[in-house]
């Protein structure tokens, strides 16, 4: 007789729930004959197998991506694995679609934030809602147009109410993140919030002592401050201020000077 479709999707969700823990395979299930009765005739249902595992197809032209077309051409492959991605079944249920990230490749800077919000899921493209307008009018303050800049975050799909990803989830992401920031190759990083630096930095200090100073992520430098929600006016406007300290400090890193509307908001120290 066939599975119901709900102990199906149950099944399937078991096995997606195994394979994240790293469960490659299980044994097919064998029918044990009821003792003292006859072994039945007909073959008992065996599971389905989980959907194909997302692999990342690397085709020969693009096997050691390293020119900038073919680390263009890989970036967009890989956006195309992560599009069909079923690692962590929660949020592969319940995204509209995947938040793979946007700009150019070998930028100068590269923001990574937490997980795609409800603009983000919508419109498909990171930081659009009104955190993603407050970062761009910080990237302008600090002389950083918004197009010069790759954007992504920790997680490519939304966390269903906006929730902090679990750390299943961003293991599940990390594979993505990483290779997509080998073949973006930027100079240096900013991790917006504590989820993107404790992520990206593999620790659990908190952001209060993680900013305010440069850290490095495979040997980039990377700049960690308070994420641009948290900066809305509803929530920590005051905070607006130690985020203009960070950026500052980043940019005397990077040896570029702010811009002249800027300038006379820069503090003393
Ligand atoms: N918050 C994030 O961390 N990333 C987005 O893309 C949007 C909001």
């Amino acid at each position: 007789m066939p599975a119901d479709p709900e102990s199906l999707r149950r099944a399937r969700q078991s096995l997606e729930a195994l394979r994240s823990a790293g469960i490659e395979w299980v044994p097919r299930a064998v029918a044990q004959p009821p003792v003292n009765r006859p072994a039945p005739s007909v073959k008992p249902p065996t599971p389905e197998p989980p959907p194909a595992t997302p692999t990342m197809p690397r085709p020969a032209a693009t096997t050691n991506p390293v020119t900038p077309d073919q680390r263009r051409i890989r970036l967009q492959e890989l956006a195309e694995v992560v599009s069909r991605c079923a690692r962590c079944p929660e949020l592969c249920s319940t995204r509209t679609q995947t938040v793979f990230g946007v700009g150019p490749i070998d930028v100068e800077l590269c923001c990574i934030g937490e997980a795609p919000g409800a603009d983000e899921d919508a419109q498909g493209e990171p930081f659009v809602g009104k955190a993603g307008q407050l970062l761009n009018d910080i990237l302008k303050a600090s002389g950083f147009a918004r197009s010069e800049v790759y954007i992504c975050n920790i997680l490519k799909c939304r966390p269903p109410g906006n929730r902090t990803p679990k750390p299943e989830e961003s293991d599940n992401c990390r594979e993505y993140l990483h290779e997509q920031l080998a073949l973006v190759r930027p100079k240096f990083m900013v991790a917006w919030g504590g989820t993107a630096a404790q992520n990206l930095l593999k620790v659990t200090t908190p952001i209060g002592k993680l900013r305010g100073q440069l850290h490095e992520f495979q040997g980039i430098p990377l700049l960690v401050t308070y994420h641009p929600a948290y900066l809305l006016p509803h929530r920590n406007p005051a905070m607006k201020k130690e985020v203009w300290k960070d950026m500052q400090l980043l940019v005397k890193k990077m040896g570029r000077s702010l811009p002249e509307s800027s300038r006379k908001y820069a503090s003393e120290s």
